[in-house]
């Protein structure tokens, strides 16, 4: 790659994003010709309950976390119009892409953003007190149009996360990928090597796929533990599937 210091970044546009009609707003914002950098993919997906989870990990004990999965799949923002329940998933790669898109989007809370970093994307989101059961609130939900990788750690866990390798090109793959020797099949968070009734196939002989995917796959298949886990692995393999569960 010709820049100096390439990354990739993964960037969600959320509901609020789309619903506001925002999204000509924000990618303009990261146009190559803005902030030099390239984007490297992009998907319209449904969030299901094993990406979300497996995307905020580190949010899943926090008082917040249920009310962000009504927002992020959409129940918020199109309460009547299950079909329009999507996110964006964009993979940006460049020049300290990271630091370059959380700049730009800003402060988590929209309050903050205004205040702080008027002219940012966050600017433009929303904070919603959620009721809790008395009729108080239990929390504040950041309504704050884009969610981007915090740091290089989370930037490839997420980009393969969302994304499997033939989805972005070649020359845009960020990182090291391996061509599966054996067949791998996914049924009810159950891994087999041997084929499954309903089941959906990860990987068969010849297929390219995450290295970090597939040495987590042969791991767990003998039993043994893993780097991650195969909820992250099989997640972008069952997106936009009819009969995946909802989050
Ligand atoms: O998105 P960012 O990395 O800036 O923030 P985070 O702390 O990783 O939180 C993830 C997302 O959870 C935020 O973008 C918000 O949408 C939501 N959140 C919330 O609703 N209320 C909070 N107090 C904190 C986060
Ligand atoms: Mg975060």
């Amino acid at each position: 790659m010709a820049t100096a210091n390439p990354e990739q970044t993964l960037m969600l546009l959320k509901p609020d994003a789309l619903r506001h009609s925002l999204m000509g707003y924000v990618l303009t914002e990261l146009s190559e010709r803005h902030t030099g950098l390239c984007l490297a993919a992009a998907k319209v997906a449904r969030l299901s309950r094993l990406l979300a989870e497996e995307h905020y990990a580190e949010h899943r004990q926090k008082v917040f976390f249920p009310s962000l999965l009504d927002y992020l799949a959409g129940r918020v923002h199109y309460p009547d119009e299950p079909r329009k329940r999507r996110l964006i998933a964009l993979v940006f790669h460049g020049p300290d892409a990271i630091d370059r898109i959380r700049a730009l989007a800003g402060p988590t809370s929209p309050a903050a953003a205004r205040q702080e970093r008027p002219g940012c994307i966050r600017a433009l989101g929303t904070v919603v007190p959620v009721p809790d059961a008395r009729g108080g609130v239990l929390c504040q939900r950041m309504e704050n149009l884009l969610h981007s990788s915090a740091n290089s750690a989370d930037a490839e866990r997420e980009v393969q996360l969302w994304f499997k390798p033939d989805e972005i090109p070649p020359l845009l793959r960020g990182y090291d990928t391996e061509v599966s020797d054996a067949h791998y099949y996914y049924k009810d968070g159950q891994l087999a090597t041997a084929p499954v009734r309903g089941g959906a196939c990860l990987a068969a002989p010849g297929d390219v796929a995450w290295k970090n995917d597939l040495a987590a796959l042969r791991s767990l298949s003998q039993g043994q533990p893993a780097s991650r886990s195969l909820g992250a692995v099989a997640a972008k393999y069952l997106l936009n599937q009819a009969d995946e569960g909802d989050c």
